[in-house]
């Protein structure tokens, strides 16, 4: 068999690894205050190993008064008191290295919290050594030039603060003021920090919007008025690229170590910028081009999925090529951010759920890019749907919300959509099983169980080997098997088919065929081979049928006796 695209790819243990994200304020309650602590994830460990995944990402985990969930820190040296102490950690980092598990954090060095020591110093006059700290626009040039705020309630950056008679930048909420990292000083105290943690053993970072942390500080008038334009203009900061060679020079190539952009605002045509081995940067950034795209309008709908299975096969497809020879790429269809995979990307009725949740990990799994699997879809947890604000928490929900009541919108419709697309969805408490609160907190939980715990939890699910649990254990294992799975060439076939998504994977030992059927309706596929002499390696119908129409949602991967393509 040929090797094509596979000989100048350097083998990496973070290339191997499947990521398992865990949102510790959901996953499993210790002291019955109704919040996920450290000390629950320590009591999961074993189930964690029994998964098969090496590395877990954990969202952040430091002190904070939690206007974001963690993503304001206070301090960043210290465990957020919901969380537990500096123990904890210790005890979890070692159980999950005893049992060959690394442990990657979360570092958001874009913005700090507003009750952090250095921003309270830096409010407090326009002598403070702190001051430049963060970005200041003194009222006396009148107003600052328009930014846009991901969180703010009226979406401006801008907060002027009374204390120095100044306005300072936000892009997200008014409590998480931007750190100004044209400031050695600042950056070397971001630096000392990540060699605490590193010294401590931990084993990379996932940044967050690391793609905004050079800012134009001139300001100038931007033409813009859209989101995405913002956005985009952020993730291009003069100094970005200075400044990432910088913190790998200082901190980063000391370790060996993951690393991974938040990829916010970057573009196909700036990836490699950031992950281009010969840069000196990061290993990996993940896109947003993916989960982006958009519902297709409900006429267009059926039988296929409810978004464009071309368009996301061009985009899935188009990720690949960019790191044919270069870099590395990431892939994910769920996290804290988003809705639940299975309600978001397959179909969350009863009869199609499991079937489609496996399919859905099939394809996490088989892709060639280091896959960041979010907890709890490994069970198929799917979205919540809330209907009332009230029930909500995520500031980004509540706050557009408090805009539209401001500014006399449509709430009813507002509230249809964040049934679908709210972050809250992804963030109800892990079912464990089906006691009163699922078995993650003896308390009142901070965001309701979803009440479908009773049927879909890890514990029923765990006795079952057709489980989607056990189908995820299985995917993993099969990755691992077959090395063609991580580095092979990927090659998309049948492009235009709007049902089903199949595609090669090609080694210099086997080639792999997978077949992903993302429809509620049979569906055919054209090959320009045959594979009837093919062994089935996987099938989410848990039979051997490996010819033919694929089920509804069905996925299979076979091995080809011989490569057709080669
Ligand atoms: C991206 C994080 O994933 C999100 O949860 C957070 O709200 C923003 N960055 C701000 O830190």
């Amino acid at each position: 068999m040929t090797n094509k695209g596979l000989s100048s790819i350097k083998r990496e243990w973070w290339k191997e690894a499947v990521v398992y994200q865990i949102y510790p304020r959901s996953f499993q309650d210790s002291n019955n205050d109704g919040i996920g602590d450290l000390g629950g994830i320590i009591q999961r460990l074993d189930y964690i190993k029994s998964l098969g995944v090496d590395v877990v990402w954990l969202n952040p985990i430091f002190s904070s008064p939690n206007d974001d969930n963690g993503y304001d820190i206070s301090d960043y040296r210290q465990i957020m008191s919901d969380f537990g102490k500096m123990h904890d950690f210790d005890e979890l980092l070692q159980g999950l290295h005893e049992r060959g598990i690394k442990l990657v954090l979360d570092l958001v060095a874009n913005h700090s919290s507003d009750e952090h020591e250095w921003f309270k110093q830096s409010r407090s006059s326009r002598n403070n050594p702190c001051r430049d700290y963060y970005h200041w626009w003194p009222a006396e040039k009148g107003q600052p030039p328009h930014r846009f705020s991901i969180f703010d309630v009226h979406s401006d950056a801008w907060m002027y603060d009374e204390a120095s008679n100044a306005y300072y930048l936000h892009y997200f909420s008014r409590k998480q003021p931007d750190l100004n990292w044209e400031n050695p000083k600042l950056r070397k105290e971001i630096y000392e920090m990540m060699h605490f943690w590193l010294k401590k053993g931990v084993d990379g970072f996932r940044m967050d919007v690391i793609s905004f942390i050079s800012k134009d500080t001139d300001f100038p008038e931007l033409p813009f008025s859209h989101e995405q334009e913002f956005l985009q203009h952020y993730a291009k900061g003069p100094k970005l690229h200075e400044y990432l060679q910088e913190m790998n020079r200082e901190v980063l190539s000391h370790y060996d170590i993951l690393t991974v952009a938040e990829g916010a605002g970057v573009k196909r045509e700036d990836v490699l910028n950031f992950v281009d081995e010969d840069r000196g940067e990061l290993q990996m950034l993940y896109h947003f081009e993916g989960t982006d795209l958009k519902n297709l309008p409900w006429e267009n709908q059926q039988p296929n999925p409810r978004y464009d299975l071309r368009e996301f096969k061009r985009i899935y497809s188009e990720w690949d090529e960019i790191f044919s020879s270069k870099g590395w790429g990431t892939i994910y269809l769920g996290n804290h951010d988003q809705p639940r995979m299975v309600s978001r990307w397959g179909n969350d009725a009863p009869e199609f759920r499991f079937l489609s949740s496996k399919m859905l990990t099939t394809f996490l799994l088989s892709m060639r890019a280091t896959p960041f699997y979010y907890a709890g879809d490994e069970i198929a947890m799917s979205n919540i749907r809330f209907s009332n604000i009230d029930d909500y928490n995520d500031i980004a929900t509540l706050n557009k919300y408090r805009k539209l009541e401001e500014e006399g919108g449509d709430e009813y419709t507002y509230l249809e959509e964040m049934k679908e697309f709210s972050r809250d969805n992804g963030r109800t408490p892990i079912q464990w099983d089906s006691s009163v609160n699922a078995g993650f907190t003896n308390g009142k939980p901070w965001l309701k169980v979803n009440p479908d715990h009773l049927e879909v939890n890890a514990e029923v699910q765990e006795n079952d080997e057709s489980s989607s649990l056990n189908y995820f254990r299985r995917m993993i294992q099969l990755r691992k098997d077959h090395k063609a799975m991580v580095y092979g060439k990927y090659t998309l076939l049948d492009k235009l088919n709007p049902a089903v998504y199949t595609y090669t994977r090609e080694s210099e030992e086997e080639a792999l065929l997978v077949l992903l059927n993302f429809s509620q309706k049979e569906a055919g596929f054209s090959l320009p081979f045959e594979f009837g002499d093919g062994i089935l390696l996987i099938n989410n119908y848990n039979d051997d049928l490996k010819t033919g129409a694929l089920r509804p949602y069905e996925a299979r991967i076979i091995q080809l006796k011989t490569n057709p393509l080669s």
